[in-house]
């Protein structure tokens, strides 16, 4: 096959969103609208994609700064498809093979689609192909105009079609392959005499038509595919195509997921073979889960990596932690950023960790605050401990090291070290180190005063 480049046409404002932000950036299953037909390019081996950027421009920009793979043509005023087109001919300059032209906003065409289009535009040794398909409401899009053969002969916007052109129903996708060559000649040469007074990409099929180039239409049955979203109501309708997508080829791959219909797994979510995902949960942030685990109702798991046999109970939060082999989270547990737990640590309920690290086999119970912690393997924390981090102005580490056992509400004024071994009583306010394999009592002693009640008379 011969090398393939794409332009992803992605600088209009996205006006019916009612939105500050740009269109394309618009997040979708746990993306913005723009990486789904990048990566559609890429897997149909575009080796070079160049996106035409214009509106909120530096925001497109910024997002994609760590990726090499991609060029950025700006189209700082937008004069019509084929005026983008050509703001994007100087990154492909010295390009010979076919351009994959493909829209910012469309994004549910399959990769295997894309294939299917370049394979059929070599089949056909055409100059021009269009994705077409044949809708029951095409209003707003462009009309296909095929002679006698079946060659595309024009594409009509429905602004400049008349009655008849009108009623033909397969519809122009906006996604094309087209001929380097060809495209950029012509779309140098394009005029903007038509109702919108633009620059039309579509124009190229007559030009093609009129220098006996041939131009093809690949039609495809699913109209989902080119569905472009235009508004927060499409937005919502392709993020229930996407979910349904992602959860079946999780569920083909090996997880169960109890009830599919209200289970949230983003893109790029990875989940082992035999996790069972209850429902209500939500996976986001390239979170990676590992085998034989159980999810339960309502957890959210954001940006996390969980390893095996790991039981994440209901209620429970989960953000940017990392979670090793056979810990129990929760019920109602918050991980927050900078945990890790590792093997068999258990976290109990109303338990919330930041910055903390807890070795294997450790346990904290129920209703307690760990934060900037280091603690290490078999340590018993009690109920209700709670580590004073923050003196108003920085916060500080508390250190507990290996087989400690913490009685229930203790306070932990950080900075503190207490040595391995340690017992620290209940009730305690731990405000200096404790030495390895000793008992810490830091509280004031109890006073009984026997009778006192009865000297309190009757009243
Ligand atoms: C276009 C096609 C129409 C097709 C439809 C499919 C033309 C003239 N018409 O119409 O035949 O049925 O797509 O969805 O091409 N864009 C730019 N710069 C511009 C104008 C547009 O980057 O100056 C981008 C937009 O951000 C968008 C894409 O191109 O991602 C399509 O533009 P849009 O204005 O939505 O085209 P349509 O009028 O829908
Ligand atoms: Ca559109």
């Amino acid at each position: 096959m011969k090398s393939i480049a794409a332009i992803i046409l992605a600088a209009g404002k996205g006006t019916r969103m009612k939105s500050k932000l740009v269109k394309v950036m618009h997040p979708l299953a746990g993306a913005p609208l723009i990486e789904y037909p990048l990566t559609a390019a890429h897997e149909a081996n575009a080796s070079r994609i160049v996106v035409v950027i214009g509106h909120q421009a530096d925001a497109v920009r910024d997002y994609f700064s760590d990726r090499e793979d991609i060029a950025f043509a700006l189209q700082e005023e937008q004069h019509g498809t084929g005026h983008a087109v050509a703001c994007a001919a100087p990154q492909l300059r010295g390009f010979h093979g076919s351009v994959l032209i493909l829209c910012g906003d469309v994004p549910l065409t399959r990769a295997a689609t894309l294939r299917d289009l370049l394979q059929h535009h070599e089949d056909r040794q055409a100059t021009v192909t269009v994705l077409t398909a044949s809708l029951d409401n095409p209003f707003g899009y462009g009309r296909i105009i095929k002679n006698s053969t079946g060659e595309v002969t024009a594409i009509v916007e429905e602004k400049d079609a008349t009655p008849e052109q009108c009623a033909i129903r397969e519809i122009n996708s906006g996604i094309y392959c087209v001929e380097a060559g060809f495209l950029f000649d012509a779309v140098s040469r394009l005029g903007s005499n038509n109702a919108q007074g633009e620059q039309y990409l579509t124009d190229i099929i007559r030009m093609a038509a009129d220098r006996g180039l041939s131009c093809a239409a690949h039609p495809i049955s699913d109209p989902l595919e080119v569905m472009g979203i235009n508004d927060r109501v499409q937005l919502a309708q392709a993020e229930a195509v996407l979910r349904k997508r992602i959860n079946e080829s999780h569920m083909l791959n090996g997880v169960t997921l109890r009830d599919p219909a209200t289970t949230y797994l983003d893109r790029g979510t990875l989940i082992g073979r035999d996790t069972v995902v209850g429902p209500g949960v939500h996976i986001s942030g390239r979170s990676e889960i590992g085998e034989e685990c159980s999810i339960e109702p309502g957890a959210i798991i954001r940006g996390c990596r969980i390893g095996n046999r790991v039981v994440v109970k209901a209620g429970s939060v989960l953000e940017g932690s990392i979670v090793h082999d056979a810990v129990a989270i929760g019920p109602m547990a918050h991980l927050r950023p900078g945990t890790e737990l590792l093997e068999e640590v258990k976290i109990g309920n109303f338990v919330e960790t930041k910055k903390v690290t807890m070795g294997k086999g450790s346990k904290a119970s129920h209703l307690t605050y760990l934060g900037d912690a280091s603690i290490g393997s078999d340590v018993n924390i009690g109920c209700g401990t709670i580590t004073c981090n923050y003196d108003g102005v920085s916060k500080h580490r508390t250190v507990i090291e290996d087989g400690v056992f913490v009685g229930s509400d203790v306070q932990f004024v950080a900075p503190v070290t207490i040595g391995h071994n340690s017992v620290i009583a209940a009730g305690s306010t731990v405000t200096k180190d404790v030495p390895p394999d000793s008992l810490a009592i830091a509280r004031s002693h109890q006073v009984n005063k026997e009778g006192w009640k009865k000297t309190r008379g009757s009243g």
